[in-house]
């Protein structure tokens, strides 16, 4: 069965179309993506595990929780970049570990050009973060690294799919979770999300 979980939240509707809409600045762009993902990340992460911890109130003690998984935010560069700053601070002790990953043009290929993750697993969830999964080449090459690092857990946070990208991800990977914004209707013919919202990482970096 695949795992795919397109937010029904209205807020994160309202906020898409906002993104969405081509006379969006740079700026707006930015806190758009920010506040999405934080919304995205909060519907992401309602299995995490908890462990007891009591605490003691002005009034007594209480019952409560922490958290007991350590948390991997694994943004894709460039686009990913900007869905960390607002999960970090819902989560400060997750870790940041970079992939660079960019689509050859023609090939739609992805080809690698950073990664500093360690030499072993420090985390125990992942949580991939990337804005599109338009053909899935990036998300699947991700999952690839970090199943080959080690990782267990790992999910999906995006803003837009296309079916042929979460057809994909599925495939190969159906043990990961996809939770996203909204699934879109098709791929172009140069593998553009339609009708998306063109070039998630040109209009954060306000390049292109
Ligand atoms: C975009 C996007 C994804 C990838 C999705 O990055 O942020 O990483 O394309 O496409 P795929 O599902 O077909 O692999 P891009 O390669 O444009 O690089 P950028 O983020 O540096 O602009
Ligand atoms: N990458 C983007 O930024 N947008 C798309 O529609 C597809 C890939």
């Amino acid at each position: 069965m695949a795992l795919v979980f397109p937010s029904t939240h209205p807020l994160v509707k309202h906020k898409l179309t906002l993104l969405r809409d081509m006379k969006t600045e740079p700026k707006k762009f930015r806190e758009l993506i920010r506040e999405l993902t934080v919304l995205l990340a909060y519907e992401a992460t309602t299995d995490l595990t908890l462990v007891d911890k009591d605490v003691t109130t002005p009034m007594g003690q209480a019952r409560g929780a922490q958290l007991a998984d350590k948390i991997g935010l694994v943004p894709i560069l460039r686009a990913g970049l900007g869905m960390v700053e607002g999960i970090w601070e819902l989560m400060p002790s997750a870790e940041v570990w970079h992939i660079g990953l960019y689509r050859d043009e023609k090939t739609l290929r992805p080809v690698q050009y950073y990664n500093k993750l360690p030499i072993s697993p420090t985390v125990e969830v992942c949580l991939i973060l990337d804005p599109m999964l338009a053909t899935g080449g990036s998300a699947v090459a991700t999952c690839d690294i970090l199943k080959k690092w080690g990782a267990r857990r790992i999910k999906f946070v995006g803003v837009i799919g296309a079916p042929e990208g979460i057809q994909r991800l599925t495939t190969a990977h159906p043990d990961v979770p996809i939770h996203i914004a909204a699934v879109d209707e098709r791929l172009n013919d140069i593998g553009y999300i339609v009708p998306g919202l063109g070039d998630a990482g040109d209009r954060q970096f306000g390049t292109g």
